[in-house]
């Protein structure tokens, strides 16, 4: 079969590493890489650390508005469909890239797989929910990693398609984790002891985009006794900068550009404590077992909150020092996210549903 696997942001990169691998074994896998984002370290460096193959087409669309970023994705991947004709597109996760991709699909007739179908934060000022639930409705076959995803989408009606298959995530972390611990250098580099830092990151537009929001959080990172570590989202960082909270925030906390995903694995697996509003960061945190504060007044993996391991503060100052200072994560650990080899799983339900 000829799938067709769009790719855009930083998460669906990482993604798509383990399950690419597994496709091309038994298919032709054409990767498309809309071009949202496009810093050498937001894009190039997970294609290496995770030996993607080269995209055969990156169609250069960049940061704008949502309207204009995902109207041009939409004009230029429909293009690319013609093009090629393949039988299946396949879209990741909740981003614009993943709205254009399986629209521009839709539309032309062509099936679509969403891999991390069936999350909600039940938040409608989160344009990744608007993707989610839009992406979803087109979809014909819905890949879910956990039993919440499977019920949110038959509680909208969606009842057909639907297979809870794990979180590919999960693949990812299994198969890079000691590829990760031998050669990152990360923790020599900045100088860190192993469980005696903690790990942040921030990119949700409900904190950058608010100077309130922004300005609760980089107080908590400052008052706290802790040696905090933030690798800074570029989106994160102009903002920083807009609200004067730049300097002040480089004075007390190890501020770093973003990382490759290897030393992002290390640095997480070896953190006290994950600080993020980020959803792969989350999960990564249970995955790794590293207890996490999620800066968001929801999330959709509410797994992670209901096993113990995660603690929502929202941007609230008192709730994250306090969080930061005595979370204590379960002790109890189940396997929300599955058993692994999703990808392994992904690719026998393409396979079946080609022969169907
Ligand atoms: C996007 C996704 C979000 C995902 C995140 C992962 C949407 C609506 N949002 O958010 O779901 O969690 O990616 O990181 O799709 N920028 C750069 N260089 C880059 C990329 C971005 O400087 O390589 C800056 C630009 O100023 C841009 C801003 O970051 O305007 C935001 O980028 P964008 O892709 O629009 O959204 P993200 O916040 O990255
Ligand atoms: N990540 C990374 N380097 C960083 C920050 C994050 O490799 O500096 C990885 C992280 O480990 C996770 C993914 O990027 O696998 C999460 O992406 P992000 O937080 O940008 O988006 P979200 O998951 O919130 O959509």
């Amino acid at each position: 079969m000829k799938i067709l696997s769009i790719v855009g942001a930083r998460p669906q990169f990482i993604k798509c590493a383990p399950l690419s691998r597994e496709i091309r074994k038994g298919h032709e896998e054409i990767l498309v890489h809309t071009g949202q984002h496009y810093d050498a370290e937001m894009s190039d460096v997970f294609f290496k650390d995770l030996n993607i193959p080269e995209p055969n087409y990156n169609l250069g669309i960049g940061s704008s508005s949502h309207a204009e970023q995902t109207g041009r994705m939409l004009i230029e991947i429909e293009k690319v469909l013609i093009e090629e004709e393949p039988e299946m597109v396949l879209v990741y996760g909740d981003t614009n890239s993943t709205l254009a991709g399986a629209l521009a699909a839709s539309k032309l007739h062509i099936k679509v797989a969403h891999v991390e179908a069936g999350l909600r934060s039940f938040d409608r000022r989160m344009p990744e929910e608007i993707n989610r639930v839009m992406t979803d409705h087109i979809s014909n076959l819905l890949f879910c990693p956990t039993e919440t995803a499977v019920t949110n989408l038959k509680n909208e009606g969606i009842i057909e398609g639907i297979y809870k298959v794990g979180d590919v995530m999960k693949d990812a972390v299994e198969y890079n984790r000691d590829i990760a611990e031998k050669r990152s250098t990360i923790l020599e580099d900045l100088n860190l002891v192993p469980k005696e830092f903690m790990v942040a990151t921030v990119h949700r537009p409900s904190n950058t985009d608010s100077i309130d929001n922004l300005t609760s959080i980089v107080k908590a990172f400052i008052d706290v006794d802790e040696t905090i570590v933030f690798p800074v989202h570029p989106r994160t960082e102009k903002y920083l900068k807009e609200y004067a909270l730049w300097d002040k925030l480089c004075q007390h906390v190890k501020v770093i550009h973003p990382l490759g995903y290897l030393d992002m694995l290390k640095l997480m697996s070896n953190a006290k404590k994950i600080l993020t509003d980020s959803g792969g960061v989350q999960k990564e945190a249970y995955m790794l077992a590293v207890p996490c504060v999620t800066m968001r007044e929801n999330t959709e993996w509410v797994e992670t909150v209901q096993d113990g391991w995660n603690v929502l503060t929202g941007a609230d100052h008192e709730k994250i020092v306090s969080a930061i200072e005595v979370f204590r994560a379960s002790k109890v650990r189940n396997e929300i996210f599955g058993s692994g080899k999703v990808s392994i799983k992904i690719c026998d339900l393409l396979n079946l549903h080609v022969h169907s």
